[in-house]
């Protein structure tokens, strides 16, 4: 990998400040609010928050960069594809049961449903979330899309993905304004206690996470080595250049490639070319 150094030091900024927002919400419900619980009441309102920061966004933004992880790239494609679900699809549990909590203390308060922007985005984000799970799942784990749709695909799965983790971490900063201005009576969230400067820095560890999530999305050298151009039509196996090997018809695909890749067959193909060139060289 291309600047193995840069990409640790943000990918562990990425970590620490993911594991402090786990940290301060925690810290916010069972310290400064009721703690947790499922009674109906502000305890299982706590729920939302807790679960949407750990999982809507702490552990999407995890399964997004999860190609990314150097560490990773000994493990077959099929494999980081089902932790990659794997993870989205507990995000999502974890979002929905977020969502019931605050419905069943809703109603259980006589407070009215989906009538704030931040219920309105929320659910939207929720329901498009789903929709990009169901639509993973069958392009890309599901053998049954013919290749030209999975190529085809793929940009808008990556856009609307990195657009969904940036919507998320929107949507949870006016919940936690929201709940601020509600929840802060004497003193008033305009004086400053305690608890809304806490609070503010979990909303900048929010946004320092997307940021350095979406940097590290989309840095194209730190991709998996198999998404770039196969390594052994570059050069002779030793690092070194050798023109004599790239063949163009193949490096007009690259893009293709970049997706095709994850494909078992395709993999196979490439394999079976580089071989056969290998076997003409030699
Ligand atoms: C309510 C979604 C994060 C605070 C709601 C509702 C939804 C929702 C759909 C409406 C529930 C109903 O009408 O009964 C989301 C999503 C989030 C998120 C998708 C993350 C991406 C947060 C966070 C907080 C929060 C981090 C911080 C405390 C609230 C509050 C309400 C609420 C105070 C009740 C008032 C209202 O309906 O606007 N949320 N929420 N939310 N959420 Fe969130
Ligand atoms: C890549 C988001 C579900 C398969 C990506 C990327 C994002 C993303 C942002 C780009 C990552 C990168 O460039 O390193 C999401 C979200 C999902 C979801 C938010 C759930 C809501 C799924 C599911 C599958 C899937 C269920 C099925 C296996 C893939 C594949 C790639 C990918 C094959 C290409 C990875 C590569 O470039 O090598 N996804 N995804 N995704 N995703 Fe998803």
């Amino acid at each position: 990998m291309e600047d193995f150094t840069q990409f640790l030091v943000v990918f562990s900024m990425a970590a620490a400040v993911g594991v402090l927002s786990t940290v301060f919400v925690l810290t916010w419900v069972l310290h400064f609010k009721e703690g947790l619980g499922w009674d109906g009441g502000l305890a299982e309102f706590n729920w939302h928050p807790v679960l949407m920061v750990i999982g809507f966004v702490s552990l999407q933004g995890l399964a997004i960069i999860i190609y990314r992880l150097p560490w990773t790239w000994h493990c077959s494609k099929l494999t980081m594809k089902f932790i990659h679900a794997g993870l989205n699809l507990l995000a999502f549990i974890l979002a929905v049961v977020s969502v019931v909590a605050v419905f069943d203390f809703h109603n259980g308060a006589k407070i009215p449903n989906m009538y704030s922007l931040h219920s309105w985005l929320g659910i939207g984000a929720v329901v498009m979330y789903c929709l990009q799970l169901v639509l993973g799942v069958g392009m890309y784990l599901i053998p049954l899309a013919p290749i030209s749709w999975k190529v085809a695909f793929m940009p808008f799965h990556v856009y609307s993905g990195l657009f969904l983790f940036t919507s998320v971490i929107a949507v949870s900063l006016m919940g936690i304004t929201e709940k601020l201005i509600f929840g802060l009576k004497d003193p008033k969230y305009k004086d400053s206690p305690p608890e809304a400067i806490f609070v503010n820095f979990l909303g900048v560890f929010l946004v320092v996470f997307g940021v350095l999530i979406l940097w590290i999305a989309t840095r194209t050298s730190w991709k998996r080595p198999s998404e770039q151009i196969p390594h052994t039509l570059h050069t002779n196996g030793e690092g070194e250049e050798d023109t004599a090997k790239v063949v163009p018809p193949l490096s007009e695909q690259v893009e293709e490639i970049a997706v095709l890749e994850a494909d078992v067959e395709l993999s196979a193909e490439i394999r079976r070319r580089n071989n056969k060139l290998d076997t003409e060289d030699n």
